[in-house]
């Protein structure tokens, strides 16, 4: 007829798919997985429930072994000797009491193969019913709610990096006009920079465009008595007589930290020997010993 399977594992089980439901439907993130007043309620009337369930189970099931008959109560018995470990062993592994017992064949009659008619081990079966929950409660939550759906994962992580991103960028220290400095491994990366930022006007070489030549020693903007320094405000204050050139810094388009690269990159093209073939006209006044401003 039946092999009970006792509370100890019945009460364990139904908990954890309920609060894997939880997890699935509402996410990790939610307010269940907080140790609650509410959520440890809920979770003691389950188990209340359940066990008055066993019960009234337990009840159901000897009020019908009175209406069996001697041969049938004794089958019952022994398919239920022992506890549940003892029956799981006995699945498992062959009963060695069984081992006379007939196993149930099948005759296909007309290939004349036997075919055992075994019993199937209750840890197999328990574990596909398992499988079964598991999987409805997977294909409806695919369905219907956000789980598992790889999009919106990428999307929550994409978030998640924007958002330490800033984190990262409000505690990093940015450089100011004060502490700037040039710095040769700054070159690259400030070419870069300088392409996606600068080129339009003054070229990506800096030879100059609607913006004047970066690369002679010809300066309409003196507002520091260091090159470096000066090439630096100039980015982060903009021109005060054309407004063409914008305050890239002050107004927070450009962080000090990449104008510091982009300046390491403007003070190498201007300081090197190399000139570009092509540059436009001098424009401002000829500095060549900023020491002596
Ligand atoms: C929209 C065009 C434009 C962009 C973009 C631009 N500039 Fe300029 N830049 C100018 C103009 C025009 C001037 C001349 C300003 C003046 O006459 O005072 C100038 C001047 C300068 C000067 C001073 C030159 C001097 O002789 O005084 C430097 C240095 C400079 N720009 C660097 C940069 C850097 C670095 C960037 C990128 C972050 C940049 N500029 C982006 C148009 C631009």
């Amino acid at each position: 007829m039946r092999s009970k399977i006792p509370f100890f594992i019945i009460i364990p089980s139904v908990l954890s798919v309920i609060m894997f439901m939880f997890y699935v439907f509402l996410g990790f993130n939610h307010q269940i997985y907080i140790v609650h007043p509410v959520t440890i309620s809920f979770f003691v009337v389950i188990t209340i429930l359940l066990f008055i369930l066993d019960s009234i189970e337990n009840l159901i099931f000897r009020r019908k072994l009175k209406f069996l008959t001697e041969e049938e109560r004794r089958k019952i018995f022994e398919e239920n000797e022992g506890n549940y470990f003892y029956r799981l062993y006995k699945f498992i592994f062959h009963d060695p009491k069984k081992k006379s017992q007939e196993v149930k064949k099948i005759d296909h009659g007309f290939d004349g193969i036997l075919e055992l008619d075994n019993k199937l081990p209750m840890w197999w079966v328990h574990l596909f019913y398992l499988t079964i929950i598991f999987s409805t409660i997977y294909f409806f939550s695919c369905l219907f709610t956000d789980f598992s759906n790889p999009y919106k994962e990428y999307e929550v992580a994409y978030q998640n990096q924007l958002k330490e991103i800033e984190i990262f960028e409000k505690n990093t220290p940015q450089v100011t006009v004060e502490n700037a400095f040039f710095d040769q491994k700054f070159v690259d990366s400030g070419k870069t920079l300088f392409e996606e930022n600068c080129a339009t006007c003054h070229q990506s070489d800096g030879s100059g465009n609607i913006g004047p030549n970066l690369t002679d020693d010809y300066w309409i903007n003196i507002m520091d008595k260091n090159l470096f320094k000066n090439i630096f405000s100039i980015i982060w204050y903009g021109s005060k007589n054309n407004p063409t050139m914008r305050a890239f810094g002050q107004s927070g388009e450009i962080k000090g930290n990449d104008i510091q690269k982009i300046s390491s990159y403007v003070y190498f093209i201007n300081t090197q020997l190399k000139k570009p073939i092509k540059n436009k006209a001098p424009q401002g006044k000829k500095i060549i010993d900023w020491d002596k401003l």
